[in-house]
């Protein structure tokens, strides 16, 4: 599909008002996205696992204006208005006016609310801007109600990749693939698909736990992340290397092969970080805990042979990752050991879910 492919067609109808909801879940990547060009297309491309535990859920109440006055909403976070989330969402709605025009039509009421703890260090971007798309594309459906299930999703993880690059791995489940690769087909820049290749049963039911090592605002957001990828001394064999490493992953994937997904894991992980701390200017985000607790990782991997890995997200919390069959063996390390090296001695179980549903109520 192409960006043409998302202009809509006339409609069919304008109901005077009605209410959506949909919940979406989180992503954590495997193979990073960092580094983009205007407008949010990734330097390279990234496959994530689909979250279940970790999500948003967002409605949408939607009512006919007397006349199109430019875009009117209100913003509602967890049952009450957050002013500081308007300009970004304004933002999102000009980007995709054109693909949406009868969003001018309607005042909009969008609440929104997550599963997990308010500022813990979780992106809700992700989930947030999945979870809004696929609201919009549900009130375009009802205007245009022979649009496709395939254009559907398309269209709502293309909607979700301008509010928020990697929200576009958030609408569909278990392994989602996002950015041009020539092995992979239907592979796309504009929005994220299932990943089409085979895929072991120990990877669709995996689990993360989240070890939640900082709670407070990030300290670069990844928008300037992104950003400091521009004349990167590294740059350039950074996105090769994340083309190479999704060919390797489909091996490992196909097989099972846990040994080989470890080591690509946390090199994806690392590789992250020591692009941010080799960037100008530098910065680091990792936390004395966070080497805490991957030392704490390797040590327990070699010790018990258990296949436990990390990943890391733009921040300094700590991703488990382990398969669900080690789910008991794990509770006990990630209390006995892990716990404390987290902010409260908090953390989150989640494992990979099946993408984003709609809430019917
Ligand atoms: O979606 P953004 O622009 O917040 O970028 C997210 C980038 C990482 O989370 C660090 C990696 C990824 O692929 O999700």
């Amino acid at each position: 599909m192409t960006e043409k492919d998302f202009l809509p067609g006339a409609y069919q109808k304008m109901p005077e008002n009605g209410k959506v909801t949909w919940k979406a879940p989180s992503n954590i990547a495997l193979v990073k996205y960092w580094g983009k060009r205007p407008v949010q297309i990734p330097a390279n491309p990234s496959i994530s696992f689909t979250l279940d535990a970790c999500a948003s859920t967002t409605s949408v109440t939607f009512e006919k204006k007397e006349k199109n006055d430019g875009f009117s909403f209100d913003l509602l976070f967890e049952g009450k208005p957050k002013a500081d989330f308007k300009p970004k969402i304004q933002t999102f709605l000009e980007r995709i006016e054109m693909y949406v025009p009868f969003l001018k039509e309607y005042y909009l009421t969008i609440e929104t609310s997550n599963s997990f703890p308010h500022s813990s260090g979780i992106a809700s971007s992700a989930s947030g801007m999945a979870a809004l798309s696929l609201c919009l594309m549900d009130i375009e459906k009802q205007l245009n109600p022979s649009l496709d299930e395939d254009l559907f999703n398309a269209k709502a993880s293309y909607l979700a990749r301008l509010g928020s690059g990697s929200a576009c791995r958030s609408i569909k489940g278990n392994l989602v693939q996002w950015g041009a690769h020539k092995n992979i087909p239907k592979s796309s820049d504009l929005y994220g698909v299932e990943y089409p290749f085979e895929v072991d049963a120990v990877f669709q039911s995996y689990c993360d736990t989240i070890l939640l090592v900082h709670k407070g605002q990030k300290q670069v957001s990844s928008t300037v992340g992104h950003q400091l990828m521009h004349g990167h001394p590294y740059a350039e064999n950074r996105f090769q290397q994340a083309f190479s490493n999704l060919d390797k992953l489909k091996p490992i994937l196909a097989s099972g092969d846990l040994k080989g997904f470890i080591t690509l894991v946390e090199s994806e992980a690392l590789t992250l970080h020591a692009m941010m701390m080799t960037s100008m200017p530098y910065f680091m985000l990792m936390k004395p805990d966070t080497l805490e607790i991957i030392n704490k990782i390797w040590q327990y991997r070699e010790a018990t042979k258990t296949p436990v890995c990390f990943t890391l997200d733009a921040g300094a919390n700590v991703h488990l990752l382990y398969p669900s069959k080690e789910k008991e063996k794990v509770k006990g390390f990630i209390q006995d050991e892990l716990a404390e090296h987290c902010e409260n001695g908090q953390y989150i179980y989640d494992q990979v879910g099946s993408g984003a549903i709609k809430i019917n109520r």
